[in-house]
């Protein structure tokens, strides 16, 4: 099913046959219908939503909405209303940290965060810690890259006001134990925020299951458009919430004096939203809806176990992150060759990774390191992919240390 079978639903390995993509985690290619479909939206369907009552109007409210609910029932959430759209993972973030948090945060509190974050997951706590005078609590992590659960067990405390956490590093590929991390935070009444950018095209999630009482995600990293996220809330938690940008369609009623909100979710989606990007989200869950998600997890578990093996291999690489639950997201650094380097010269052979701090500073502070190289699998790589990718990087290491 996965693999070059379904590679030929995306065109983009049409227009380049010999790209070898692996930089899925920084934004994943498009299946045709997905492309499709947004092209269709716009030559046959589009209006504005939630005004107009004329045919295509009320037709395109309708489909915007029926995607919340494809959204709701694609990450298992009780209802169509516990789902905000955002322009991504880092908005839903944001939202969270000033709407949810900020009134709830005093002097001498703290939020727990891990070593591990994306600079989306760490920034907009940070911001608010600083404006609060409360701290930010950092979980270490092993040296293997999994997270020291030991130490977060001990930081969970009556000063702790929220967890903050990402459900897959998108540096170390680490698998956070999610489920453990909210039972043990809501035996002590604290909320947590799951960082699901990552977790979201590797495995089926189910928000009821793991009773979180926020998750994200963005639509570009499992195969929808740029500039559409999700954030999930539970109804109680974000009816409390106030919205933090104000203007058309997120009103009850407006006068010179006064204004009265819509409830969630309308209140967070001030102004024109990302129409196309929902419309384009809801093709992106279709396209999945028709596969089998867990096995999505199952294969690039086994591609991600195959790649280490293989390029752990190499004389002088060496894997940074080898924690034992971890995805086909694989850091690497190579005795003497500037991970830029690498990155350039595989780019030269047409084969797409990332170099750098992967939006992770703290993270590379701690390793010691500037920066790594990154190979992020998805559905359509292959064996021969990390074939390709092993043997180019030999031939690199050829060229740089003779
Ligand atoms: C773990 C993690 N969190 C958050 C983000 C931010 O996502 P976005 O840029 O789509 O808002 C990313 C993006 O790479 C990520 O990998």
């Amino acid at each position: 099913m996965f693999g070059t079978k379904i590679k030929a639903q995306f065109p983009i390995f049409q227009t380049h046959p010999n790209l070898v993509y692996l930089d899925n985690a920084a934004t994943t290619q498009k299946p045709k219908m997905v492309i499709d479909g947004i092209t269709n939206f716009y030559q046959k369907e589009n209006a504005n939503i939630h005004r107009g009552i004329y045919d295509l109007a009320a037709q395109t409210s309708a489909k915007y909405e029926k995607v919340r609910t494809k959204v709701a029932d694609f990450i298992g959430a009780n209802a169509s209303e516990n789902i905000v759209y955002t322009s991504g993972t880092t908005a839903a973030i944001n939202l969270v940290a000033s709407s949810f948090l900020a009134p709830r945060l005093s002097e001498g509190d703290e939020v727990l965060i891990s070593m591990m974050e994306h600079h989306a997951n760490l920034i907009p706590w940070q911001m608010v810690c600083k404006a609060k005078g409360a701290s930010l609590r950092v979980i270490p992590i092993n040296t293997d890259g999994s997270l020291d659960m030991d130490a977060y067990k001990q930081a969970l405390g009556p000063t702790t006001k929220m967890v903050a956490i990402t459900h897959i590093s998108n540096t170390l590929g680490t698998i956070n134990p999610v489920a453990e991390m909210i039972a043990l935070a809501h035996q002590q009444d604290i909320p947590v925020l799951i960082d699901g950018a990552q977790s979201t095209a590797h495995y089926p999630i189910d928000v009821t299951t793991l009773d979180a009482d926020f998750f994200t995600f963005s639509g570009h990293k499992i195969f929808g458009p740029t500039g559409i996220g999700i954030l999930y809330g539970k109804q109680a938690i974000l009816e409390k919430m106030a919205p933090t940008q104000y203007g058309g369609d997120m009103i009850r009623s407006v006068s010179f004096e006064e204004t009265s909100f819509a409830p969630s979710p309308q209140r967070f989606e001030a102004g024109t939203t990302n129409i196309a990007g929902v419309i384009g989200l809801g093709y992106a869950i279709d396209f999945l809806n028709q596969l089998d998600t867990p096995a999505i997890g199952t294969y690039l578990k086994m591609l991600g176990a195959y790649a280490e093996e293989q390029l752990s291999a190499i004389e002088g690489l060496s894997i940074v992150g080898t924690a034992e639950n971890k995805t086909g997201i694989i850091s690497f650094v190579i005795q003497d060759i500037h991970p830029h380097d690498i990155a350039s010269f595989l780019g030269a052979a047409n084969i797409a990774i990332r170099a750098g701090n992967h939006c992770t500073q703290p993270l590379m502070k701690h390793l010691g390191l500037p920066a790594t190289s990154r190979a992020s699998l998805s559905i359509y790589n292959t064996k021969k992919d990390i074939d390709l990718l092993v043997l180019a990087i030999k031939e690199t290491i050829d060229f740089f240390v003779i």
